[in-house]
């Protein structure tokens, strides 16, 4: 399967895993595992805002920082400009912040409830160059489902 095609599976995955529940904790979880499961990204999780900070919620992946500022980092430039950012390379990127050395691109998705950012999306990959338009788009529908 190409990359287009197990993002489509995902979305009907997705949308069977979080109807009929309405937690977000446990959706967030399932949402991050399933992305995991799916396309093999070295970390998928969410941050959630609080005040002004994004602090961490489910993940799946190595451990991470558990606090950022808005505003800082990849994580906190999507939640401030309020779309899509993709990373090519994270060594590239000002005030990028390093949660494991091994990470290399990067795409961050915020997601909005009752028309304001609540958080954002991130995943990290280990290769220079993994995210394009194709992770943007099937990204930001996920994150419509939320
Ligand atoms: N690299 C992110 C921090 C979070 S970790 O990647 C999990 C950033 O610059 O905001």
């Amino acid at each position: 399967m190409n990359k287009e095609e197990k993002y489509i599976q995902l979305l009907s995955c997705v949308q069977s895993l979080i109807e009929g529940e309405s937690n977000l904790i446990a959706n967030l979880a399932n949402i991050a595992a399933a992305i995991k499961q799916s396309l093999g990204y070295f970390w998928v999780g969410f941050y959630i805002a609080e005040s002004d900070q994004l602090v961490l919620g489910p993940f799946q992946g190595p451990v991470a920082c558990t606090r950022i500022n808005y505003g800082r980092g990849v994580c906190g430039a999507a939640w401030k400009q309020g779309s899509t950012i993709i990373v090519p390379d994270v060594e590239l990127f000002p005030g990028h912040i390093a949660c494991s050395s091994l990470s290399r691109s990067e795409i961050v998705v915020p997601f909005s409830k009752n028309g304001s950012i609540a958080g954002v999306l991130d995943i990290d990959h280990t290769e220079i160059g993994t995210f394009d338009k194709i992770d943007a788009s099937y990204l930001e529908q996920i994150t419509k489902m939320i």
